[in-house]
């Protein structure tokens, strides 16, 4: 089964709050997200562009924006960084990393947690 969103609304604003600990671990996740594309055996031209586009917003702006989440500029460049890999990751296929989290969310829906 595949969930992707039809739609996608990207504001910078609705991030300014985020405690710095969902910035890192949400910031960290699409990290995963943009070198899984890149790194993805089945990976296109187009998806290891934008993954590694990705990659490069992230590591820039990852570490400012837990620094100072008040920056919108910073929060423009990170959600950039987070659907630039997104995209990518749509193009190619998981990673080991995602991969071993798969039967967890299974395990999770079905209700064994
Ligand atoms: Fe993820």
């Amino acid at each position: 089964m595949k969930i992707s969103p039809k739609l996608a609304l990207v504001d910078p604003e609705l991030t300014l709050t985020l405690p710095k600990s969902i910035t890192a671990s949400t910031g960290m996740d699409t990290l995963t997200h943009a070198i899984e594309a890149y790194t993805c055996k089945v990976a296109l031209p187009l998806s290891d562009d934008l993954g590694l586009y990705a990659i490069e917003l992230i590591a820039k702006y990852l570490p400012l924006a837990v620094e100072n989440g008040h920056d919108l500029k910073v929060r423009k460049n990170m959600l950039l960084g987070s659907l630039v890999a997104g995209i990518a990751l749509d193009n190619t296929d998981l990673g080991a990393v995602h991969a071993m989290a798969e039967p967890l969310k299974k395990i999770r829906i079905y209700g064994y947690f």
